[in-house]
């Protein structure tokens, strides 16, 4: 009896374990497009990140449950366990390495200037040229805020202004309340196709890598990452770019 009784509990448990696969929360800013952003006809967050994620989870069998939330606070809330995981073009940083774990990179990043097309300041260097006093837009918390604030506005060379989004930083720009806004180059292309008149500097600001950050000393990162390897390998990562990302 006690032998049938074991067994209908195992089954029962590995039946529940298939049909309700544990759930993963990751955490992104959903204003950031092609890595997250809101598909106007489904109304859901899709996206490089969205897609990268989903990969990894349907390998290691868990489901994805995607929670957006501010940029500036995706660390904190994966460091103290809100959420099980970041992917939000979040770039890899010293900084941040003090309070998360960073998995391998899964992209590539390039920070650049936005301005208005008859703007004064034709390159990245006319940002940091001596007696330089530009306002520089940004989004709150990210890279482009983090740099610009030590490299420029901390040397006295001018001012950053956080915004929300990207969106309502280029706002900003368009409406002549900052001079440039410096952020990263994929969702630069998308908000100058959507506004007239800017234009995006060709000098380059940095390079940075992108990577899923994880709680400290988390057990996901170790299976993320064996996950991730696999899925740079046989070049799924790259598709899953290439689909949202088309070369010009
Ligand atoms: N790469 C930059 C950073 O890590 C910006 C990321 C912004 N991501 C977003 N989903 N809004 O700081």
């Amino acid at each position: 009896m006690k032998k049938i009784l074991a067994i209908a509990l195992i089954c029962l448990l590995t039946f529940t374990g298939a049909a309700f696969a544990e759930t993963l929360k990751m955490g992104t800013n959903a204003v950031f497009p092609p890595y997250e952003y809101y598909d106007d006809e489904s109304g859901e967050i899709v996206g490089i990140d969205a897609e990268v994620a989903a990969a990894i989870c349907e390998k290691l069998g868990y489901d994805v449950e995607i929670v957006d939330m501010d940029f500036d606070a995706l660390i904190p809330a994966v460091a103290n366990g809100k959420i099980d995981m970041v992917l939000a073009g979040l770039t890899v940083t010293d900084e941040r390495k003090q309070s998360v774990d960073f998995t391998i990179s899964y992209a590539t990043g390039v920070q650049v200037v936005i301005v208005k097309e008859d703007s004064d300041i034709t390159s990245v260097d006319d940002l940091f040229a001596e007696g330089a006093n530009h306002k520089i837009g940004v989004q709150q918390g990210t890279t482009g805020d983090l740099y610009c604030t030590g490299d420029i506005a901390d040397a006295g060379l001018g001012s950053v202004e956080p915004f929300k989004s990207g969106t309502d930083a280029v706002l900003a720009l368009t409406s002549g309340k900052v001079d440039c806004v410096v952020i990263d180059n994929e969702p630069a292309k998308n908000f100058v196709a959507a506004n007239e008149g800017l234009k995006i500097l060709e000098t380059e600001y940095i390079t940075e890598d992108y990577a899923i950050a994880l709680a400290k000393g988390s057990e996901l990162t170790e299976k993320i990452n064996a996950a991730l390897e696999e899925l740079i390998a046989d070049g799924t990562v790259q598709s899953i770019i290439d689909k949202y990302i088309v070369a010009e």
